[in-house]
């Protein structure tokens, strides 16, 4: 029997099957080592099965792995604090994925319209930017206007409208009184890494303050050091209004988060929204590890430090294979390269992964790469190296 007849088909055949991860490298089943920088499409930010990571989880699992938001979970408390210190002052509510994240952000949004307005449904359009991606949720999917996401499952939730990243002008001209948030990625990862730009975030903001609508940043990809910041926001020195988070957070265990500021923070009352298994003690534990080990290892501040040099070589490669890159983008260890002809990106990541590189495709003909937190110079250079030989072999297919 075929040993995949009876998965469901919507994520295609896989490339190999992936039984072992370790640091920077994810191994087959035959022992093949891959460097992997696509880390379950920016998860695991400590790369894979970090001692510090692992003991966490065994250690909590042998303790308490779930008991419901019915009773208080500390370190769930441990972690909201930490959040709140990185975000500012507000409250935290845990979830299970980045698509709820959004999901609760956009209930929050509903939330403040109606306390705006006095009543329910009179105000509760949330602005999103073309080419988003926010997840596969209702709500998720109706913040995220392309045809390959929506496609099949209309009708959508109603109130969304759209702006063009970077085009402050598209903003101003469609938030009205109808709207109650502007709701967008501060880098946009699935849709081709486009980061939004800081002067663009610094005038939206002082939009959504004029008209008393909520700023919201979905940080799901590019949040928790992936940027070279904690949050990809803050090289733009904006605060938003209300975070999604989810991906890196957990290093690999399954957990969302939305952090809303103080003012805010108390639209949701109890009962107004929840999950079973949001924040649970394990899910806490492993977030806790990640943060721990971000700090101890001085993560961040090596991203930041790490990825100039690596962005000047994939400039480089950009300059040697102009018929190849467009041009290169992103921030931190969030870097995309745009590449012709068009569906080039499939070819280039299906090249690197026999040349044991994994990376990620994204929208508009890009390859992402998004190593672990922890990838050190040599490991940058070494997929700098592999990309300049596929990109090398594949030139005369061109
Ligand atoms: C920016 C962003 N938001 C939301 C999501 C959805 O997250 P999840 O797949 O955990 O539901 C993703 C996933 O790729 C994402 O990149």
């Amino acid at each position: 029997m075929d040993h995949y007849n009876t998965l469901m088909k919507n994520y295609g055949p896989p490339a190999f099957n992936a039984v072992q991860g370790k640091g920077l490298y994810l191994y087959d089943e035959a022992g093949r080592a891959y460097l992997d920088f696509s880390s379950g499409i920016a998860v695991t930010s400590l790369g894979h099965s970090h001692p510090r990571w692992v003991a966490a989880v065994q250690a909590q699992a042998a303790e308490l792995t779930h008991c419901s938001n019915l009773f208080g979970i500390p370190g769930q408390q441990l972690l909201a604090d930490r959040l709140v210190t990185q975000a500012g002052p507000g409250r935290v509510l845990f979830c299970n994925s980045g698509a709820e994240s959004n999901d609760a952000l956009i209930k929050l949004a509903r939330l403040h319209g109606q306390y705006l307005t006095g009543a329910e449904g009179k105000r509760y359009t949330v602005v999103a930017a073309q080419n988003a991606f926010h997840g596969r949720t209702f709500g998720g999917m109706g913040a995220t206007p392309q045809e390959k996401i929506q496609g099949g499952f209309r009708p959508m939730l109603e109130g969304f409208k759209f702006g063009q990243l970077n085009d402050i002008e598209s903003f101003d001209k469609i938030i009205d009184e109808s709207v109650a948030a502007v709701f967008l990625e501060s880098i946009q990862g699935e849709g081709g890494v486009f980061p939004a730009e800081p002067g663009f975030l610094q005038e939206l903001r002082a939009l959504c303050t004029e008209r008393s609508v909520l700023l919201m940043l979905d940080e799901v990809q590019c949040g928790i050091g992936r940027s070279g910041h904690f949050f990809a926001f803050e090289k733009s020195g904006v605060r938003p209004d209300a975070i999604g988070m989810a991906k890196g957070l957990g290093g690999g265990f399954p957990i969302g988060a939305i952090w809303v500021a103080e003012a805010y923070a108390e639209l949701f009352q109890p009962g107004s929204h929840g999950t079973t298994f949001g924040g649970s003690p394990l899910a806490s534990a492993a977030a806790n590890a990640v943060l721990d080990v971000i700090e101890e290892e001085a993560l961040i501040e090596k991203v930041a430090a790490n990825s100039p040099a690596w962005h000047d070589a994939l400039n480089a490669l950009a300059d040697k294979y102009p018929n190849q890159i467009d041009c290169v983008r992103g921030a931190g260890y969030m870097v995309g390269l745009a590449l012709k002809p068009q569906g080039h990106n499939l070819k280039v990541t299906a090249a690197a992964r026999e040349k044991q590189l994994l990376i990620v495709p994204a929208g508009h003909n890009v390859i992402r790469l998004l190593p672990a937190l922890i990838a050190t110079p040599e490991q940058l250079n070494q997929s700098v190296t592999i990309l300049d030989e596929v990109l090398a072999t594949l030139a005369t297919a061109i």
